[in-house]
């Protein structure tokens, strides 16, 4: 089933394997396009890949979440994008970009100085800040800025979007109750504290119209108490579906639960699809097609998550990482991916660029 393709919102994947957004910190210091950028999503398309799905891209500068991120959040960006998606193109892959705020974990760094911008103010463990409440007119401008964000997406030949709703981010801090302690027309029971995504959506359908693919990434939990659970989590992107969602993929944690956003160590088929059970829920309850992402490296257990009707499509990042070729090399009967789940990769203050620690540095001539 892994290879069989699927066609949704117009989208024709060849295979269910997606490339889940993966930051590269490959973007110029101004969050645009570079030729190394290029080169990677070239490599991705043709590695056999379904769908890639971009790393996060800034649709607001006072949502800066980490330096070298792409952009997207100004018309001059256009331009670099579309040789972004023309690359990918000519390869004959499928491009989406994923639209991102970072909101409360944002480090005050990136953003002068200034305080990162929360549905409440709450102190971030790991940013060691406190945040500042939005205020109504800073709502409606993050969500002006998601719309055009995504126009510019269409405008750039991206082939859909996504929104970014999951690990800790500003979509993702709205739906939470941990984050969200609003009382007022964006917070203060469940339902409240879906509408800022399901505002999000409605402005970007009314950019692109009805017919553009959307997406979304949630969390399908926060993996911290009092955060969000998977039955609530089904219950937010219901409400949002009739807003005109295309797909809905799965993920969880955000920075305060530490690992468990991109959990290590995942060594045998027993410690895989560690969401798994979030899958089967969402697929039972919803008739858009369900992205599962989070710790698949085997051939078996991808194929056993979509018999068993946990997910219609498999969302992978560090094993692409390692191996761009990876969906070409299991289609040619790879069982499965070389990734160790050591987590180098993630250690972004680090590393120039987002590459596998585990693999030898090329030389550069
Ligand atoms: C280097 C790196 C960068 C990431 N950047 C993003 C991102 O920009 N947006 C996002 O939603 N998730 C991001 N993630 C999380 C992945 O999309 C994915 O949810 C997580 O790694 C679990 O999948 P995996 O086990 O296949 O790696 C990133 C993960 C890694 C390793
Ligand atoms: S450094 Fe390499 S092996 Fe380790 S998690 Fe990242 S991609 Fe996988």
């Amino acid at each position: 089933m892994l290879f069989k393709g699927l066609t949704f919102a117009g989208l024709k994947l060849k295979n269910r394997i997606v490339r889940s957004a993966t930051y590269m910190k490959m973007a110029d210091e101004d969050g645009k396009v570079t030729d190394q950028l290029i080169g990677t999503y070239e490599g991705l398309a043709r590695g056999g890949v379904g769908l890639i799905i971009t790393g996060f891209a800034l649709v607001h500068p006072s949502g800066r979440a980490a330096p070298k991120m792409l952009s997207i959040h100004a018309d001059s960006y256009i331009d670099g994008l579309r040789r972004l998606t023309d690359a990918v193109h000519r390869e004959g892959g499928l491009i989406a970009v994923q639209l991102v705020h970072g909101g409360r974990q944002c480090p005050p760094l990136l953003l002068g100085g200034k305080p990162p911008l929360a549905p409440s103010a709450l102190y971030d463990r790991v940013t060691k800040t406190t945040s500042k409440a939005v205020t109504e007119a800073d709502i409606w401008m993050v969500i002006d800025a998601f719309a055009d964000a995504a126009w510019r997406a269409h405008s750039a030949g991206f082939d859909a979007v996504q929104i970014h709703a999951a690990h800790g981010y500003l979509v993702s801090s709205f739906l939470s109750p941990y984050t969200n302690q609003r009382d007022d027309y964006w917070g203060g029971d469940e339902e409240r504290r879906s509408h800022f995504a399901e505002e999000i959506l409605r402005s970007i359908r009314q950019a692109v119209g009805s017919d553009y693919p959307v997406l979304i990434k949630v969390n399908a939990d926060d993996l911290i108490e009092g955060g969000l659970t998977p039955a609530e989590s089904l219950r937010h992107v219901r409400r949002l579906e009739p807003s005109g969602l295309d797909a809905v993929e799965l993920s969880g944690g955000m920075k305060e639960s530490h690992t468990k956003t991109i959990r290590p160590d995942i060594l045998k088929p027993e410690d895989e699809a560690y969401l798994k059970d979030a899958g089967r829920l969402f697929k039972k309850n919803m008739s858009i097609p369900v992205i599962l992402t989070g710790g698949m490296r085997s051939r078996d257990v991808m194929e056993g998550v979509l018999q068993r009707g946990e997910a219609d499509l498999i969302g992978i990042s560090r094993p692409l990482i390692r191996e761009p070729n990876l969906p070409n090399l299991m289609k040619e009967g790879k069982e499965a991916a070389d990734c160790i789940s050591c987590n180098k990769c993630t250690r972004f203050t680090r590393l120039p660029f987002v590459r596998c620690k585990q693999l030898k540095e090329e030389p550069t001539s």
